[in-house]
């Protein structure tokens, strides 16, 4: 079990970072709880995963895929595992920006590493790349793409 204060910490960066993003999609966001804080915060959030149990927020009961029609203004994932690679291509390939909270990696790779590797392929398609740090514990480093 993670910290439950991650969702609202992620949320109050997200808005607090993209203000003007009003459509964002939580990719890999389990029960929908960082769904459920962005929609507190103003937010009209669509989560996707595949979990037919899920809070009463909109869901798409799918993983995301790169055909996924794009309707979003901000493409964000808390620690959404096998799902990091594909926000940051998803978000290249429509030119949106996005936010990742890494956890486990897709390859194995450690978690440092990891989070090096996600900034490296998100710099390589073209992104200007930070991170920042999340006041919670466990694995807390989020990594922001945007264009200039
Ligand atoms: C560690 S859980 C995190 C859930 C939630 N974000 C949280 O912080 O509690 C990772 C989730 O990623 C989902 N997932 C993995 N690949 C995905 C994809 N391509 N699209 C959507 N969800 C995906 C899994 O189903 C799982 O629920």
């Amino acid at each position: 079990m993670g910290d439950l204060a991650r969702f609202d910490r992620f949320a109050d960066f997200l808005v607090s970072e993209f203000p003007d993003a009003t459509r964002v999609w939580d990719i890999a966001g389990g029960m929908g709880k960082l769904n459920a804080a962005l929609t507190a915060r103003g937010r009209h959030a669509l989560t996707f995963d595949a979990r037919a149990k899920h809070l009463p927020v909109p869901f798409a009961e799918r993983l995301l895929t790169l055909d996924e029609p794009c309707t979003a203004d901000l493409v964000v994932g808390l620690h959404p595992d096998g799902a990091t690679r594909i926000i940051v291509e998803y978000a290249a390939r429509h030119r949106l920006p996005f936010a990742v909270v890494p956890c486990c990696s897709d390859n194995s790779m450690p978690y440092k590493p990891w989070l090096r590797h996600i900034g490296a392929i998100a710099v390589q398609a073209g992104f200007v790349v930070r991170e920042a740090e999340l006041k919670m514990s466990g694995r807390s480093r989020v990594v922001v793409g945007k264009w200039v």
